[in-house]
């Protein structure tokens, strides 16, 4: 009797429990962190690159050519499982800023990404000899970022 009693107080717990741990442990959760902080990286790299060829920061053929292979080493990850099915802002507002035609529309967004490797491909090429290589280049690497956000992310508000 003082068993059962044990058990089932444990059991109405854990029904208790359960709904938050399982929201908290959702892996797609840590898959939509994944990519974004792999975002984080592009910004990160690529800011800098953008800052010379405006003028914003000095330009230096070494910084210029690392950042620029930074992001060609970016797209040597695989981040295909950081895309699954069904984790756009739809079912994860708030979360995401990925929408669900990246899935609908499949595979347009794969050309955008082939866009953007060959604008990075091309940028890395060049960046470090000079200024002016640098600024023929960027242009591609900023519509890169834009032309896949532009359709494939909720607008900023
Ligand atoms: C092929 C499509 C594509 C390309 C190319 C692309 N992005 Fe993104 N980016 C996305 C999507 C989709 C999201 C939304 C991800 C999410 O919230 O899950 C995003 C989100 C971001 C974020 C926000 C990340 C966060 O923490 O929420 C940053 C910053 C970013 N991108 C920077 C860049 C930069 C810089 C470039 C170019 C150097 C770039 N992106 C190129 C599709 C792309």
């Amino acid at each position: 009797m003082y068993k059962t009693t044990r058990l089932s107080l444990f059991i109405i717990g854990l029904t208790f429990v359960a709904p938050a741990f399982a929201a908290e442990k959702d892996p797609n959760l840590k898959l939509i962190k994944a990519r974004q902080s792999e975002m984080q990286l592009r910004s990160f790299n690529a800011g800098p690159l953008f800052g010379m060829a405006k003028g914003q920061i000095t330009y230096d053929a070494e910084t210029a050519s690392k950042l620029a292979n930074n992001l060609k080493a970016l797209l040597e990850l695989d981040m295909g499982r950081a895309w699954a099915k069904g984790t756009g802002n739809d079912a994860y507002a708030g979360k995401t800023t990925a929408l669900p035609e990246i899935w609908s529309t499949y595979p347009e967004i794969s050309e955008k990404g082939q866009a953007y490797a060959k604008a990075v491909n091309e940028l890395a090429a060049v960046a470090g000899n000079g200024l002016d290589a640098l600024k023929g280049k960027i242009g591609a690497l900023g519509k890169g970022c834009k032309g896949c956000h532009d359709d494939f992310r909720e607008k900023k508000n």
